[in-house]
């Protein structure tokens, strides 16, 4: 005896599910995304640190981070020599112009003090002074701060505490940390501008930079500790 034939409903539900199931289904994606062409996780490949690095094309490797590999000439779009001070120290590099500033400081000159938060200019954790001008450095390409001064979180202080570090040390101006590299370097640009700054023009010149630890008050007493040390807040 021959299995009951199914009712037009099932088989037509059936195919049609099937067929959106595979026109749905994406193909592989590469590792990364951010930098383009990446390597696969499948796609063998040699890795190696980004020093030194002078008069070679390099793009970030997707796979581990802080690795850099030699960037096929097919890939290459423009190679740009890029020469900045940062920190007082003379960087040149020959990069892609879309690597952003935050990255090249942090992977090809290795100050990693400079956080990487939202990547899209909201949170204010990559902020470095360009030129003394606070700068949240995921919003600049690296080319575009050609022949500036650029100062990190590692460059203030000159061995000690900047005033700025001292109060959020003194007034408990963190908790995670992770957006204070940002909010101090922040900070330094607001007292360089204002050095004598109202609790109320401190919370309006680090509106850019979001705190998701400390509900922010501890960080108005640090700065406000600052600018009472009456010190020359410097980059
Ligand atoms: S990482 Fe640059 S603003 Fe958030
Ligand atoms: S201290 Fe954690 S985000 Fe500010």
């Amino acid at each position: 005896m021959s299995a009951p034939p199914e009712t037009s409903a099932r088989v037509g539900h059936g195919v049609l599910s099937q067929r959106r199931c595979r026109a749905r289904r994406a193909p592989p994606r590469p590792v990364g995304g951010l930098f383009g062409p990446a390597v696969s996780h499948d796609e063998p490949h040699a890795c190696e640190n980004c020093q030194p690095n002078r008069g070679r094309v390099l793009t970030p490797c997707a796979r581990f981070e802080n690795h850099w590999r030699p960037t096929p000439p097919e890939e290459v779009l423009v190679p740009i020599p890029v020469r900045l001070r940062v920190n007082d120290t003379d960087r040149e590099h020959v990069i892609e112009p879309r690597v952003l500033l935050v990255h090249y400081l942090r992977d090809l000159c290795g100050l990693t003090g400079t956080h990487v938060g939202c990547e899209t200019g909201i949170c204010g954790a990559c902020t470095v002074l360009v030129d003394g001008q606070a700068v949240k450095s995921c919003t600049l390409f690296a080319v575009q701060a050609d022949g500036a001064s650029v100062t990190t979180i590692e460059g203030v202080g000159n061995g000690h505490l900047h005033p700025v570090q001292q109060g959020f040390w003194d007034c408990h101006g963190l908790q995670c940390g992770y957006c204070t590299p940002g909010m101090i370097m922040a900070s330094i640009h607001l007292l360089a501008q204002n050095p004598s700054p109202t609790r109320a023009e401190i919370a309006e010149g680090l509106r850019g930079n979001l705190c998701r630890c400390t509900g922010y008050s501890h960080i108005i007493d640090a700065v406000a500790q600052a600018s009472a040390a009456g010190e020359v807040a410097r980059g």
